[in-house]
């Protein structure tokens, strides 16, 4: 028996009807804010990621699913999503169609990351991608877009953290500051960190182990050393969320984990997740358009992980009944069952009948495990005199009705 690779799931009927609601409230929000699906391949040239999320990140440096086609071609599947609309909206030149360019995409993404709960090799991610404007409104945008969905998913105690990062303009004046204070304190920090010190000292800020945290939280902070035009930028980020009552806390240690952002950075986390609690989290990227070959475009956008966003919600969602009607067949009545099945489905129920010669009490049996709303009982006297019994499986009541019109007894 071979079994599926290690970090990756099936998703099952069981669980699929999850995903379903999920995509389904995902499209209405986005359709509600004028972002349009856009679909790119799940492998891109590697070259790609590395110059897009950047060389001394943890997903470039150890977690890309990397390979040569058999053309020789270094391919990688895709570990986000950012670059690859990114490329796509330079290769299309979607600028032609109207700015801002409002994208989102949802899929598989794959990193070859530790798996544990809620970390997985191929993960799925909702995310939204906007071109074309530097206006803080549109960082707001993205973020309220994220944050409505979380809130009428119904996922408790979800918190939101906001920061700036600033720009090319004022990010090298703060990185020296920072990198000045790391080097007198490399003795209280652990070997990644000491490690990062060197080649991505922001991403020191962003370091869990216990024993670094004393040292991290008196280094400087990058909030005080944002230009004029970077903490403007920001002020009127927080205003525009204040203004549409969206809760935040600031955290000037929020970087993330990718080399792209530039002015505003956000997560979203859960409390009861454990250690993978961010359940999303985007940003500005000002100069990645640039970088990946097209001209200065400004752009911020935003991904959930969908895998993590479902543990979240836990039993907060009622599952939907899988059929609304049952057809229960005694004795002989098969042919007059699948007429009324056809009839029922023609009506818009979700309808299903037996296929294994069950007994009447098996067929019931059958009937609860669909949660069926109610059962259609075809006895074979009762359809000689034009009758059918229709049960209401929620309340037991059970009521006589023509063989012409019991769909009239379906509320
Ligand atoms: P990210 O923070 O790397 O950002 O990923 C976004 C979300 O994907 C995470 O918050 C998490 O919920 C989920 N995720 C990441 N890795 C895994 C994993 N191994 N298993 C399960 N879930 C995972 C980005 O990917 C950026 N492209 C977001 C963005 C869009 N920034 C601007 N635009």
């Amino acid at each position: 028996m071979i079994s599926r690779p290690k970090g990756t799931n099936d998703l099952l009927p069981e669980d699929i009807w999850r995903w379903q609601k999920l995509e389904l409230l995902i499209r209405e929000e986005c359709a509600k804010f004028n972002y349009q699906e856009i679909r790119t391949p799940i492998f891109e040239e590697t070259g790609l990621f590395q110059r897009g999320l950047g060389e001394a990140t943890d997903i470039v440096e150890k977690e890309m699913y990397t390979f040569n086609d058999k053309g020789g071609r270094s391919m990688t599947l895709r570990p986000e999503g950012t670059a690859s609309v990114v490329r796509a909206y330079v290769e299309n030149n979607l600028k032609g169609t109207g700015l801002p360019a409002k994208l989102y995409y949802l899929g598989p993404m794959f990193r070859y990351e530790r798996p544990q709960a809620g970390r997985y090799r191929q993960f799925h991610q909702f995310g939204i991608e906007c071109f074309g404007s530097s206006e803080p409104s549109l960082d707001a945008e993205v973020i309220m877009l994220a944050y409505g969905i979380y809130t009428k998913l119904g996922a408790k105690n979800v918190e939101l953290k906001l920061n700036s990062i600033g720009c090319p303009n004022c990010r090298p004046n703060y990185l020296e500051k920072l990198k000045e204070a790391l080097k007198e304190n490399q003795e209280s920090l652990c070997s990644n960190c000491r490690k990062r010190s060197l080649t991505n000292p922001l991403r020191v800020l962003d370091c869990k182990e216990k024993g670094c945290q004393a040292t991290i939280s008196a280094l400087p902070r990058i909030t005080d050393y944002l230009c004029t035009d970077c903490s403007d930028h920001y002020t009127e980020v927080k205003e525009t969320l204040t203004l549409w009552n969206v809760d935040f806390v600031e955290d000037s240690r929020l970087v993330r984990g990718l080399d792209y952002y530039t002015k505003t950075v956000f997560e979203f986390s859960v409390e009861n997740l454990g250690a993978q609690n961010a359940v999303g989290g985007g940003g500005r990227y000002d100069k990645l358009v640039e970088e990946i070959g097209g001209e200065p475009t400004p752009a911020v956008g935003f991904a959930m992980g969908i895998e993590r966003t479902i543990l979240a919600v836990g039993d907060a969602w009622q599952k939907e009944p899988d059929v609304d009607l049952y057809i229960v067949i005694i004795g002989d009545t098969k042919k007059e069952a699948l007429l009324e099945l056809i009839r029922a489905r023609k009506q818009g129920l979700k309808a299903e009948m037996d296929h294994l010669n069950r007994s009447v009490k098996a067929q019931f049996k059958q009937a609860n495990r669909l949660n069926a709303k109610y059962c259609l009982i075809l006895g074979p006297d009762e359809i000689k005199q034009g009758k059918v019994k229709l049960k209401n499986m929620r309340d037991g009541e059970e009521i006589q009705l023509t063989l012409s019109d019991w769909l009239g007894g379906i509320k």
